[in-house]
């Protein structure tokens, strides 16, 4: 016996039908971003490992515990991307962009991550992300903001939008002393995990879900009380545009992300419909000094990425999900057999030339275990080859919806199925 294959633990499959609502709901993220002016970014799924140490930081999980690092035969150490905002700023930087104006652009694409799989939570997931860098107008946190809005009013996805500002170099040091302080005063009292992520990096205490951490931590001193003036006006600026747009949202000064590149606005969208282990359906923020420490000019910058297959469990809890039919313009259907099949693709050639979708069955079926899947691919209507109607030049066309047939002479059906469907002939390609 053969040995049978299964997908690594935590990845996936995506087969149709489920394969189409996940391309609708990624084609109406990427509209979005469009419609805001992002425009298409690729980068490599992987990078050298230190692009993600660097940008990410040393001291988040996600490079501490999360990453996939290989050496390959080169000896260089390559890393699968944990997430795609280091890869863009990389390439960004590579490609001297960062120099002048502003660059909006978008990525979708898998990124992977050695964590625990749970629902929601997978090693190979994907992610909508945009980025726009080169300005630190709070115009632009709000754009960004707004993007995602627009996707899950779309989507017709309740969500909250926590909202919040982790301060720039200038006010968090004071704020770090302060909760490092206040952390230290707890001593034992913090179970052992809380005191190695306290010396590490103290906000990330404050995200713990552990319920002892969080009584103790509930007095705690928080940013959003040692922002600087600076830093304070800039929040306040993005809130009055979000209010001015009708955007909604949670003031959550308790919000830390797990990625180190934060400064000033930071938000996530959480899904109303889920529980806390996977409504963090997307999230993002101000990035205003990754550049810089990317080798890179400085470059202040703003993005986000949403979850694809988080935003699939929400639709689906919402009983939302997209569920394109299987459609079909036309199906040919060969009465005749084998002599009528130069015909028969000549007409599917015809029929896609012109921008209609068509199909056939193969294999010499009967006319009706063709229909029946002329029927089972949604088709529309059917064109029937037959040897009466092709020694008058013409076709049989069945309406699939009234069942009504009528001939059609060969040389129009083309045109005439495109009257019928209200579409226009275009040749495509030209
Ligand atoms: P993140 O919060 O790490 O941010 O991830 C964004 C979204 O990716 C999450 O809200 C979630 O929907 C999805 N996600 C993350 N990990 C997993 C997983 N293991 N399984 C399934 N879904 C997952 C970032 O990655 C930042 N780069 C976002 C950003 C862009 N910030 C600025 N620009």
């Amino acid at each position: 016996m053969s040995r049978r294959f299964e997908a690594p633990k935590g990845t996936f499959d995506q087969l149709p039908p489920a394969s189409g609502s996940r391309a609708e709901v990624e084609r109406i993220m990427l509209e979005q971003a469009r419609l805001a002016g992002y425009q298409p970014i690729e980068t490599p799924i992987f990078e050298d490992t230190a692009v993600f140490a660097r940008g990410v930081g040393e001291a988040t999980d996600v490079v501490q515990k999360e990453m996939y690092t290989f050496t390959d035969k080169g000896g260089r150490s390559l890393t699968l991307r944990p997430e795609l905002t280091a890869g863009i700023v990389r390439a960004l930087i590579e490609h001297g962009r960062l120099t002048t104006g502003l660059t909006k652009v978008v990525c979708s694409g898998p990124q992977f991550r050695y964590e625990r799989p749970q629902a929601g939570r997978q090693r190979q997931f994907s992610q909508v992300d945009i980025e726009a860098m080169g300005s630190n107008d709070p115009a632009i946190d709000a754009d960004v903001i707004l993007v995602g809005h627009e996707v899950f009013r779309r989507l017709e996805i309740p969500v909250t939008l926590l909202l919040t500002s982790l301060g720039d170099p200038v006010c968090r040091p004071a704020y770090r002393d302060a909760l490092l302080g206040f952390l230290h005063r707890l001593g034992d009292q913090l179970p052992a995990e809380a005191r190695a992520r306290a010396e590490q990096n103290p906000l990330r205490v404050l995200d713990m879900k552990d319920p002892r951490v969080q009584a103790l931590t509930a007095d705690a001193p928080l940013m959003r009380d040692f922002l600087c003036n600076a830093c304070k006006a800039h929040d306040q600026a993005v809130q009055e545009l979000l209010a001015g747009a009708g955007v909604e949202w949670a003031e959550a000064p308790r919000l830390v992300r797990g990625l180190d590149y934060y400064v000033r606005t930071t938000f996530e969208w959480q899904a109303k419909s889920l529980d806390a282990a996977q409504n963090a359906l997307g999230g993002g923020g101000r990035y205003d000094k990754l550049a810089e420490e990317m080798g890179g000019p400085p470059s202040p910058g703003v993005g986000f990425g949403i979850g694809i297959e988080r935003v699939l469990i929400a639709c689906d809890a919402e009983g939302v999900l997209p569920t394109p039919e299987p459609h079909l313009d036309a199906y040919v259907v060969d009465a005749v057999g084998p002599e009528a099949g130069a015909e028969v693709t000549a007409l599917l050639a015809e029929l896609r030339e012109t921008g209609l979708s068509a199909d056939r069955a193969y294999g010499g079926r009967s006319v009706k275990a063709q229909t029946k899947s002329a029927d089972r691919a949604g088709a529309r209507y059917v064109v029937l080859i037959g040897r009466a109607e092709m020694e008058r030049g013409a076709v049989a066309v069945r309406d699939m919806e009234s069942s009504e047939q009528v001939e059609v002479p060969r040389n129009r059906v083309v045109a005439w199925l495109h009257e019928r469907l209200d579409t226009k002939p275009e040749v495509l390609g030209q």
